[in-house]
């Protein structure tokens, strides 16, 4: 086994949780393929955009986290079951059977036909918020707006959205408290179990009570069609549910303070709203919400850049450095909402690229561009530096916080 030669605690850091970007742009020019012993697991990562497009669709590295190496065990310890074992952590067939039933909900015409729900949400948010001339941003406008719009899709009653949110931001912001690792740990577990728990339930309230949505569909596929396990309705669920917001969530928070801290920029876009599309491309690849697509195993041993990764290791395809690789994005540090529309991988790619997608594109439209419109004069509200984030080592990049000003004026 190749020993891991860049420890972890090298390169998370509170630097490298500011502007993991520097580290990147190292890694792609020294260690391309890069064996890293992390807080959370040893892994491989793979930094160039090349070989992570070509990792995110070798059969070699497999998805399938649950099959006959139990890898889970290692990446997410036991009993992660009963929320995990979902298209994501699956190959084909399995992962084809399971994303089918699923993706018609997600197609772009159906998603269209939500956006004046969508503005309507965004719009009630912003009532709340701009007779303040303060705001933080995180928790009174990104993470709720996805959050509602996901939990409406899927059918879960409003009455029990703030303790799904509870659960699932335990989950998010694992590792950001100060308390030791242990009780850390064990918080997020709980979290967990109370979340399965708690969908387990509503499965059977909602068979009590059909409705028409995105739960009732599955159940549908569960009890008519025997498409899907019962185990697998509840994982399926929790998927949605947690890729449906969290990444959306963060990548509100990102791009908005993208725009904060890039001021021509901003201007840019608030006097050319019709940019708005590409510009959530460009924030995306800028600083995107999921630095390192989710861990794939090697099945035997792969070579990249002629380095040998040994069957059964880890790979992390940084998808963050991938989208700041200069062989593919001129000057990819500065912030272009001009740039020419490339493909950068922030929804990834191959068989895994993001279901909701069209979804996530339009929160972002409607999000970012009711902001711009009805928060005149934004501006962070606190220094820079001050800005909290989610630890270096979370598989996430996103803000805890995000405190901002600007001009009140009467809700309208
Ligand atoms: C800006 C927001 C979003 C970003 C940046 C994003 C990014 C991604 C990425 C990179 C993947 C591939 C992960 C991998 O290959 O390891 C993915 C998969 C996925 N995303 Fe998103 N996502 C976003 C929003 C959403 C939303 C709103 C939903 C709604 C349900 C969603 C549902 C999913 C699902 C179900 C998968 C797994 C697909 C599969 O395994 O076939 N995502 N997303």
């Amino acid at each position: 086994m190749t020993e891991h030669v860049v420890r972890g605690s090298d390169i998370y850091t509170d630097e490298f949780a500011a502007d993991p970007y520097p580290t990147f742009a190292r890694l792609r020019a020294d260690q391309p393929v890069c064996p890293v012993s992390s807080p959370r697991f040893d892994q491989y990562l793979i930094t160039t955009f090349d070989d992570a497009r070509a990792a995110l669709t070798d059969p070699r590295l497999s998805k399938d986290l649950y099959g006959p190496g139990q890898h889970y065990l290692r990446l997410f310890g036991p009993n992660s079951e009963g929320l995990n074992k979902n298209m994501l952590n699956s190959d084909p067939p399995e992962h084809t059977r399971l994303r089918r039933i699923i993706s018609q909900a997600f197609a772009p015409r159906r998603i269209e036909a939500l956006r004046p729900r969508v503005a309507q949400i965004v719009d009630g948010l912003l009532d709340k918020i701009v007779p303040q001339g303060r705001a933080e941003l995180m928790h009174e406008f990104a993470i709720p707006l996805p959050m509602m719009v996901i939990c409406e899709l899927l059918g879960i009653p409003e009455a029990d959205h703030a303790r799904v949110l509870d659960w699932t931001q335990v989950i998010r912001t694992s590792g950001s408290s100060r308390r030791p690792p242990e009780e850390e740990r064990a918080a997020v577990q709980e979290a967990q179990l109370k979340l399965h728990d708690y969908l387990v339930d509503l499965m059977q309230a909602k068979r009590a009570h059909p409705a028409d949505d995105i739960i009732g569909a599955l159940i549908d596929s569960c009890d008519r069609d025997g498409a899907l396990s019962e185990a697998e309705l509840v994982t399926t669920t929790f998927l949605l549910l947690f890729a449906g917001h969290q990444t959306t969530a963060d990548f509100l928070g990102n791009a908005t303070l993208a725009l904060l801290t890039h001021p021509e920029q901003f201007e840019l876009l608030r006097t050319t709203p019709q940019l708005l599309p590409s510009a959530i491309e460009e924030l995306l690849r800028f600083d995107g919400p999921l630095p390192v697509a989710s861990p794939r195993i090697a099945t035997e041993d792969v070579e990249y850049q002629g380095v040998c990764i040994p069957r059964g290791s880890v790979v992390g395809v940084v998808i963050n450095s991938a989208n700041h690789d200069p062989a593919h994005f001129a000057d990819p540090d500065q912030l272009d909402l001009r740039r020419v529309r490339g493909p950068h991988l922030g929804f990834g790619y191959g068989v895994h690229y993001c279901l909701g997608v069209s979804l996530a594109r339009m929160e972002a439209q409607i999000g970012l561009s009711a902001l711009l419109r009805r928060l005149p004069g934004l501006r962070l509200g606190v220094p820079l530096a001050e800005v909290r984030r989610l630890p270096a080592a979370s598989p996430f990049r996103g803000l805890l916080e995000l405190p901002v000003t600007f001009a009140a004026s009467a809700a309208s």
